[in-house]
């Protein structure tokens, strides 16, 4: 909190599409959310190639004394490059954001598929994403950690969010074949699982998680899964929430919320005013709800980004009606204006 008792949000735009996203979460949230303080900050790829540095010291600062982070994306290239680490799995590990929340839930649109509403619960901090990976060119090995604290914490939180949802976990893993890693994580998720009795557990290999989320996305309620596998299943879910521009994250822990899309910088539209919002918009929605205990000023924002959906305005990655496709910050003031009582539509 700041002198004045404001709750202060961290703004990281990033990369690419972030530019164009995170301001229309920002203006929406001053309109639902008028006492709060945003503090700009930059971070990413394109920082570091000015910079030199993806998470300067100012950043660090800035971080520092908020409340919660907006982030939009980072570019994170696949060939290495010297000196950069991809600053959001940075600031995760960092701020000990050990939890990401990634919930899929149907859109209440014509032509989408209904009766979908999970939750991704993915461990944040370990697994294959300790990245400590060595090789020569002949050989290479990946080092994947799994700790029990770290596996505990996470499946209490699924635990914990289960019941006050459906009150079913799915643990989801490959204890098949990586007997020490996946066992570990499942064993512990199986432990946790006794203290929340209410809560109805199954376990699923992550091979056929895939196919059931695929075919019947409706039995699921919260997932628990490892890093990557959390990574990789929370992009095949956002298809049931209308595709990766709809698909909004929570990182918490002991640091700061961070709010940020699934998403990721998408070079092959950035810059042309179409990406689709709703992403950041229903992060900064969880960000208000779960991360800041604003819970009114949360939903109220998920309301007005259904309602200007639901009279048939979209980005062009949707489908629908031509005539109401409209640019990103189009979208934005449409939804600033249904927060504010104004005309729209
Ligand atoms: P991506 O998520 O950026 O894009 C995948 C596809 O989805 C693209 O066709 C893109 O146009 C589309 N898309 C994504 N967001 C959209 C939106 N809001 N509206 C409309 N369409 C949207 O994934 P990618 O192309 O594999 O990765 C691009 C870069 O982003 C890479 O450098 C990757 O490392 C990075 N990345 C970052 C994050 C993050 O910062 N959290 C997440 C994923 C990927
Ligand atoms: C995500 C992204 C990141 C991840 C990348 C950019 C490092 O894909 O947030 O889903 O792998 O976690
Ligand atoms: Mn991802």
């Amino acid at each position: 909190m700041t002198r004045h008792g404001k709750a202060r949000i961290c703004v990281i735009e990033g990369d690419g599409i972030g530019h164009e996203v995170v301001p229309v979460a920002v203006e929406a949230m001053r309109a639902v959310a008028p006492g709060l303080e945003f503090v700009p900050a930059e971070a990413g790829f394109e920082c570091f190639r000015r910079r030199g540095a993806a998470i300067p010291e100012e950043t660090w600062a800035a971080i520092e004394g908020a409340d919660g982070i907006l982030f939009g994306a980072i570019s994170a290239p696949s060939e290495e490059v010297p000196g950069y680490e991809p600053v959001i799995l940075t600031l995760r590990q960092r701020l000990r954001l050990y939890a990401n929340l990634r919930p899929t839930v149907s859109p209440p649109l014509p032509g989408l598929r209904q009766g979908v509403d999970l939750i991704i619960a993915r461990e944040n901090t370990e697994g294959l994403y300790v990245r400590t990976e060595w090789g020569d060119g002949e050989f290479a090995v990946a080092l994947r950690v799994i700790t029990r604290e770290a596996s505990e914490r996470i499946a209490r939180t699924a635990f914990e969010l289960a019941r006050r949802r459906k009150r079913k976990v799915t643990v989801v893993h490959k204890a098949n074949v990586l007997k020490k890693t996946c066992g570990l994580f499942r064993a512990v998720a199986l432990e946790v699982a006794r203290d929340y009795p209410d809560v109805e557990v199954e376990e699923m290999l992550v091979d056929a998680m895939a196919m059931w989320l695929a075919k019947a996305p409706e039995r699921f309620d919260v997932v628990l899964t490892p890093n990557l596998f959390g990574d990789i299943l929370s992009d095949e879910a956002s298809v049931w929430g209308g595709g990766l521009g709809m698909a909004p994250s929570l990182n918490m822990g002991e640091g700061p919320p961070l709010a940020e899309p699934v998403h990721g910088s998408a070079p092959d539209i950035a810059g042309k005013g179409i990406a689709n919002p709703v992403a950041a918009l229903l992060s900064a929605a969880m960000l208000l709800e779960i991360g800041l205990g604003r819970g009114e000023e949360g939903r109220k924002l998920r309301e007005a980004v259904w309602a200007v959906l639901g009279a048939g305005y979209h980005t062009p990655d949707l489908p629908g009606a031509e005539g109401k496709a409209v640019t990103t910050a189009e979208f934005g003031e449409l939804v600033c204006a249904y927060l504010r009582g104004e005309p729209w539509g």
